[in-house]
């Protein structure tokens, strides 16, 4: 096995990093032996203050009730822009880089407090305040995370929708989080297509009378709807507003962003994450991880729609003062080569994707990478998924040189900032390992039972400490936040994940353990999907696994039972998928969809995914025990039927 393949860390990081193995080992056990100690010492070196907190933690993991630096008071978006000022207010805070090769974007600090202060005035002047509600459905342009720090700016929690997801899904958004005012894009641009932001917001907006303003930036000019007195010009309505905005000083516990996540059962919860704690980690991360340095450009190549681009675009990498690259298109555009000719532009240092990414470009093959010169690269990093030793190694070898180390970092929406990551000073890498916790972190392996397993070994990987960036609640159903983490292991943090611990410590991400599936990186709920499939009036019936694909990790596989009396074809299939791209977006479309005559379920009528999730695998010398199916011969028909991939 691969885990005995072992990169070490390399000379260059071990004299120059932030944290060597010695210093990793005494700082952890520090975090856990003292963790009220070990956070306030840190909390003091990252963030600027307004007032000290009263307490460092409270927390009661049975109840879901989490608090960092409570009493404490500070601004984010005073962390992220204004004391930098003093010492970089001409350093470049945000390149852009356009999805046209040839537009690109510098935004210095000074502009960064410019853009945010005015954006913070034209919201205040639109009534937002304190606690408000703000939805943000925006293309990757440097717009967006105004928006974001605008919000902070103020005390608005913003609610970031990704500009991939529908109509029907950005509506079921603004509603749960009850959203005022709305800011996207006449368009986005992604690979050349455009995406129709505005008319999509519009859709959505009809059915969400509480949203009295709609702010649009001009992103290519396209004609769009508009509603008088909602609809306003971004551009227009900023360039009259003042550049000095009062920041809110806000508590540590008041609330920054929602970000809805998909779980196992019914709609998206929307993660709420507060102001403190989150900016601590998230900034604590991004330079022990990165070992970011001062002059280093940095790029995570995610979306600001998911967390990854909340912590890791905005948010750490602005705390530190950071200069952080932000792209508008895909890895693939105009050619396989977009990315490293993008690090070669821009001397990117640090690089940051998804192992979804990493295979689609080796699949492209080596002379797109190898036609670039990458010399500026110095460590690499992974998120999203377990990553395949294969695909780590080609990763490792043809895009970094055998120089780069790769920090392949296991976290969640949940958990706001890493969790389970390699410090490039400090960590010997395994392929495939998302190595060692984090300071603070501590991991358990529980068997089904609850009870903690010692030493190598499997189970369900939770936390049992409070961290400083940990979910407060689901916004608006604290009851639905402990069911989902904290009460299948009473006293837990329960991630859903499952993992293994080898012999040396080291953590091995297996994946999910419940109904979520994890589609190039994008995470979303069974349920979702077949709810959006039974909507469909010649559907009686679906159930939706996921199976191994080669590029996304996992494909959807869905199982669809048609009303007595209908037949199946092509032309319903085909409508089929456009209902979950309609419903959710274009990331819930099914792979495969095989007509089931019938589902095999147990006799009380609990549909049984284990067998479906074997038949999707192909697995099928292997279908565990179905005598306890109501009708064992339904599995003989799917079988038979399956569908060819
Ligand atoms: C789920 C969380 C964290 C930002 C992106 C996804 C899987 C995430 C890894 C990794 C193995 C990983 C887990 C987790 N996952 N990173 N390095 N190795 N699995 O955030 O949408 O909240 O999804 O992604 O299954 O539970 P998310």
């Amino acid at each position: 096995m691969s885990e005995h393949h072992i990169h070490p860390v390399p000379d260059s990081f071990k004299a120059h990093a932030a944290i060597d193995a010695e210093r990793y080992r005494a700082m952890y056990q520090r975090s856990v032996e003292d963790p009220d100690g070990f956070w306030a010492e840190q909390a003091d070196a990252f963030l600027t203050w307004d007032k000290k907190w009263d307490k460092v933690c409270e927390s009661d993991l049975r109840k879901g009730e989490v608090a960092w630096f409570k009493g404490g008071k500070l601004n984010v978006s005073v962390n992220c822009v204004d004391r930098h000022l003093e010492q970089r207010a001409d350093q470049v805070a945000i390149i852009w880089e356009g999805d046209d090769p040839s537009e690109d974007q510098m935004i210095t600090y000074r502009e960064l407090h410019t853009e945010v202060s005015r954006l913070g005035n034209l919201l205040r002047e639109r009534g937002v305040k304190k606690g408000d509600r703000v939805c943000i459905y925006m293309p990757m342009i440097p717009e967006a995370t105004y928006a974001m720090l605008a919000c902070a700016r103020l005390g608005a929690i913003h609610s970031v929708v990704f500009g991939g997801f529908s109509p029907d899904a950005l509506k079921d958004r603004i509603l749960d989080a009850d959203c005022q005012v709305l800011i996207t894009a006449d368009e986005g641009v992604r690979g050349g297509k455009h995406i129709p932001l505005k008319n999509n917001a519009d859709k959505a907006m009809n059915a969400c009378p509480g949203v009295h303003t709609c702010l649009v930036v001009k992103r290519t000019g396209a004609d769009v709807g508009w509603k008088e007195g909602r609809d306003i010009w971004y551009e227009q309505e900023v360039e009259r507003q003042s550049d000095h905005c009062e920041p809110e000083s806000m508590d540590a516990e008041d609330p920054l962003f929602i970000l809805y996540t998909s779980g196992s059962t019914g709609k998206p919860k929307g993660v709420l994450h507060t102001s403190g704690g989150y900016l601590l980690q998230s900034a604590m991360t991004h330079k022990y991880v990165f070992d970011h340095q001062e002059g280093d450009v940095y790029w995570c190549t995610a979306d600001v729609g998911w967390v990854t681009g909340h912590s890791y675009i905005v948010y750490g990498p602005l705390a530190n003062g950071a200069t952080t690259l932000m792209f508008e298109g895909v890895p693939t555009y105009p050619d396989a080569s977009r990315c490293w000719q993008v690090v070669d532009k821009h001397m990117v240092n640090t690089f940051y994707t998804a192992p979804t990414a990493i295979r689609a470009l080796m699949g492209a093959g080596d002379k797109w990478v190898t036609q670039t010169s990458r010399q500026s690269l110095k460590l690499l990093g992974t998120v999203g998924e377990p990553i395949n030793p294969e695909a780590w190694e080609w990763y490792y070898r043809v895009v970094g040189e055998s120089r780069c180390p790769i920090m392949d970092t296991w976290w969640q929406t949940e958990t706001g900032a890493h969790m389970l990551t390699p410090l490039p000073g400090a960590t010997d890498l395994k392929p495939g390992s998302a190595t060692l916790p984090f300071f603070g972190v501590q991991p358990v392996l529980l068997d089904n039972e609850g009870h903690e397993i010692e030493g190598a070994g499997s189970g369900n990987l939770a936390i049992k400490a409070p961290w400083p960036s940990q979910i407060r609640t689901v916004y608006g159903d604290h009851q639905r936040c402990i069911d989902t983490y904290y009460s299948a292991y009473p006293g837990y943090y329960f991630t859903g994940d499952g993992a293994r611990r080898d012999e040396d410590g080291y953590y091995w991400i297996t994946g999910r353990v419940d109904d979520v599936l994890n589609v190039s990186g994008h995470r979303m709920g069974t349920a979702e999907v077949e709810s959006a499939l039974v909507l469909h009036p010649k559907v009686s019936e679906a159930a939706v696994v996921g199976y191994p694909h080669d590029i996304k990790g996992q494909g959807i596989y869905a199982y669809v039972t048609l009303m007595g009396g209908e037949e199946p074809s092509d032309a319903l299939r085909k409508e089929l998928i456009d209902l979950c791209v309609q419903e959710i977006g274009a990331i819930a479309k099914p792979d495969i969809i095989q007509w089931a005559p019938g589902l095999p379920k147990t006799r009380s009528g609990k549909i049984m995914r284990r067998i479906l999730r074997k038949i999707a695998a192909n697995e099928l010398d292997n279908l565990g025990d179905t005598s306890t199916l109501a009708d064992p011969a339904v599995v003989d028909d799917l079988i038979d039927n399956r569908a060819n991939q």
